[in-house]
């Protein structure tokens, strides 16, 4: 009778702690947080039907796009370095080649129209004492919705049909996170050296080093802190973790200056599938000799029932 005393409140602590305090906990450090599969739909839907040559022009001219940005599928190179570029904005603005395939529409033409709002960034850049480095494109003379309209359209006519992992993490996290196992800084991957005496190259490497130095001082300035590094993130966050915080890091960071990125679903995919890469590089090399370990018991099965029978017919 005492032993069953004993058991029933050892098991009432067990789990109580179990059900009760460790969820708790949980929920404090990491508070759980609705997915909304990367829909935007605090942001207007697009009424209008984009012209591509309208939007080009735009892109080109009046929306004064190209002032800032390289887009390199347009032959259009970067106006300056990034280090300049940091120099003025705190950070690189990215070439736009694929944004129209990365990014949602909604939050492309809401970026255009009102930055701070598409980014979740207003309680940083308040418009009054500090500003955006991206100003808000105030129209060209006619319709705004529809020259917005025009430059998504153009943006997203642009656009790559196969953009690979790394060009997806480059455009969208690449100028604020460097990835260490996948050799990228914020200004461009680490130069390789082949020699182990000092020649040009590893003078060149000093250089390179200098400069992302200086880019990450910008940086960090821009931001208040300089962005972690990216390489294992995917291993010490959750994937709830993950897809919520990019998908709106207020969500799980108040005030943090990340901003909203607007990335769509396959842009999301895309990225992870870059963070899986770096972050796990031997998956591959794992996968490969999985089917080789595979492939070798079928081969040993075969063999052994080829000898057992050889066996068994001298037997018979
Ligand atoms: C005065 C310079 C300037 C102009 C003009 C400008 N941008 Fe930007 N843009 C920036 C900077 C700087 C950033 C990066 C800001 C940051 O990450 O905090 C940026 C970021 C972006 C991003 C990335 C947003 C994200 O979620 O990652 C896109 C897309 C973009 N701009 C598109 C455009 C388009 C389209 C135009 C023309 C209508 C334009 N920009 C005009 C400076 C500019
Ligand atoms: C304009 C710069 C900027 C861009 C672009 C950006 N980030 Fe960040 N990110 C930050 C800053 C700043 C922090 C630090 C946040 C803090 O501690 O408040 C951060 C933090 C993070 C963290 C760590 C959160 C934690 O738990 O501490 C992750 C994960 C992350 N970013 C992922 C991404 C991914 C993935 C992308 C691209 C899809 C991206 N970021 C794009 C600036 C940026």
């Amino acid at each position: 009778m005492k032993e069953l005393r004993i058991l029933l409140i050892v098991l009432f602590f067990t789990l109580l702690v179990y059900w009760g305090v460790e969820p708790f906990a949980h929920s404090k450090m990491h508070k759980h947080v609705e997915d909304e599969n990367f829909a935007y739909k605090d942001l207007p839907t697009l009424t209008q039907k984009g012209d591509v040559a309208r939007g080009k022009a735009l892109v080109m001219g009046a929306g004064a796009c190209v002032g800032c940005h390289s887009i390199k599928a347009a032959g259009m190179p970067a106006p300056m370095d990034p280090n300049t570029a940091a120099a003025s904005y705190g950070v690189n603005p990215p070439d736009l080649s694929n944004v129209g395939a990365l990014f949602d529409e909604r939050f492309l033409a809401e970026l255009i129209k009102n930055p701070t709002k598409a980014l979740i960034l207003e309680h940083k850049f308040d418009g009054k004492t500090r500003f955006f480095p991206m100003p808000a494109f105030a129209g060209a003379g006619g319709d705004k919705d529809q020259e917005v309209a025009d430059m998504v359209a153009y943006l997203k006519s642009i656009a790559s049909k196969e953009i690979t992992p790394k060009e997806a993490y480059t455009t969208s996290c690449g100028r604020c996170h460097a990835n260490r196992y996948g050799k990228w800084t914020q200004i461009g991957f680490v130069p390789k050296t082949k020699s182990n005496i000092v020649t040009n190259q590893d003078v060149d490497l000093l250089k390179f080093k200098t400069k992302v130095g200086e880019y990450q001082a910008h940086l960090a300035k821009y931001m208040g802190k300089l962005p972690p590094d990216l390489s294992i993130m995917i291993r010490a966050r959750s994937e709830d973790f993950m897809k919520t915080f990019i998908e709106d890091p207020q969500s799980q960071l108040k005030g943090t200056a990340m901003p909203r990125v607007g990335l769509t679903k396959e842009g999301y995919e895309k990225v992870t599938a870059y963070l899986e890469e770096t972050g796990d590089p031997s998956k591959p090399a794992r996968e490969s000799l999985g089917i080789k370990v595979i492939g070798f018991f079928v081969i040993f099965t075969l063999l052994a029932l080829l000898w057992k029978r050889s066996l068994w017919r001298d037997l018979h």
